[in-house]
């Protein structure tokens, strides 16, 4: 048999080395540079995560000292990116947004910029910086709310839910929302961060590859599956209604979404610290209904297909409980993958091969024009 092998999806093709992180569906582990996943988000801010992705080792005290000085002096929503947001229709989808901004900001700093790997993490910085701003503002906007603006005595994830909702979050909340963002950051060669180095490959700039990485990530396969979660449990409405739709859903063919992975098959390594911290928002809320329907729907899908949940699942509901409009839940994962996507770019770039892979033609014999 002499055609060629299609391997659809490059499932299971290796195309690249990296360092950033490594998945091993067997041990169900997830490292970045080194650590588990589990023991940065137990014990680490996400600005210190942030410059492990980037730099290769977490900081010292003078590194992430610089950082947060950095980090806090950029927060501030640019007046004339407001004016460009300001012109989208509210009825936008948020990830449109701020996909837009994004290009925005890149047509902005790359007339005046520098490429070079040191600028680009700059503009990584930058856009990790600026990203909360755009995103708290677009959810205020829609709700008919003015801005509100950033405060430098609060950390990152403090001053995203200040922006975000006017007030100051209680510290268990920010503790669930700065977990979600050390799990969302980083998840080797995903859709969104392949398409970041595709894009690198071609010697394309930085904000090119954050802007397709965002579309990326846009779909319900991929990021779009934490706001998808969110309209399945809120179609369920409660648990006792759990079986009849699923029956339903089944029925019809339906993806469940927040279940399954590509790579995982026995569970995805960053469920069980994204449900400890679901449960403490539970608590936090007093929303056992919500626990009782999450539970009701892993059982009975597991029972039927013996899918297991994804990161998306225990994600989805920590939001909305935090206050978050569903399709705001999608650019929330932008904000924390930007920083794996920047890493990946800055190391595609720094060894580099153009990504274009073959095709085998399955069209027309070749034919002429009459
Ligand atoms: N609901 C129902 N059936 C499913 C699901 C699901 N969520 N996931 C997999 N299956 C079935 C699928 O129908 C197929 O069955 P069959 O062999 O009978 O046709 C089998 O399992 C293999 O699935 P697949 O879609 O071929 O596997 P894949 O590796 O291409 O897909 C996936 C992985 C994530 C796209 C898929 O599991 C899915 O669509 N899940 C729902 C969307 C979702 O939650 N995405 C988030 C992914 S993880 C985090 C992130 O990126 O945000």
């Amino acid at each position: 048999n002499d055609q060629p092998e299609i391997h659809k999806g490059l499932a299971g093709v290796p195309v690249d080395y990296t360092a950033v992180s490594k998945v091993n569906p067997e041990t169900n582990s997830l490292l970045y540079r080194g650590y588990p996943v589990q023991e940065l988000a137990e014990k680490c801010s996400f600005e210190e995560v942030a410059l492990l992705l980037w730099n290769g080792d977490l900081p010292n005290a003078t590194e992430l000292a610089s950082f947060v000085a950095f980090e806090r002096s950029h927060r501030r929503l640019d007046p004339g990116l407001r004016l460009v947001i300001d012109a989208l229709p509210v009825s936008a989808h948020p990830m449109d947004v701020v996909r837009t901004a994004v290009s925005i900001m890149g047509a902005n700093d790359l007339a005046s910029g520098t490429v070079s790997p040191e600028a680009d993490l700059e503009k990584a910085k930058r856009l990790f910086a600026a990203l909360p701003a755009v995103i708290a503002y677009d959810q205020r906007r829609r709700r008919g709310e003015g801005l509100v603006e950033p405060r430098d005595d609060l950390d990152y994830s403090q001053n995203f839910l200040w922006m975000t909702f006017g007030d100051e979050a209680a510290p268990e909340v920010v503790d669930a929302f700065r977990v979600s963002m050390v799990l969302y950051a980083e998840h080797s060669f995903n859709a969104s961060t392949f398409t970041a180095r595709v894009i690198t490959s071609t010697l394309a700039d930085l904000y090119s590859a954050v802007t397709g990485a965002i579309g990326a990530l846009k779909g319900p396969l991929h990021g779009g599956a934490n706001e998808a979660v969110m309209q399945t449990f809120t179609e369920i409405g409660t648990a006792d209604r759990v079986v009849p739709w699923l029956d339903d859903a089944l029925a019809n063919k339906k993806k469940i979404m927040g279940f399954g992975h590509r790579v995982y098959k026995n569970g995805d390594s960053r469920v069980p610290t994204m449900r400890a911290a679901l449960e403490r928002m539970i608590a936090h809320y007093g929303r056992e209904d919500m626990l009782e329907l999450y539970d009701t729907l892993e059982r009975e899908f597991g029972e039927r297909k013996s899918i297991k949940p994804n990161l998306d699942y225990p994600a989805g509901p920590t939001y909305h409980l935090m206050g978050f409009d569903t399709p705001t839940f999608t650019p929330l994962f932008v904000a924390s993958r930007v920083t794996g996507w920047t890493a990946h770019i800055r190391e595609q770039a720094a060894a580099n091969s153009l990504i274009r892979p073959l095709s085998v033609y399955n069209g027309h014999d070749e034919r002429h024009v009459p």
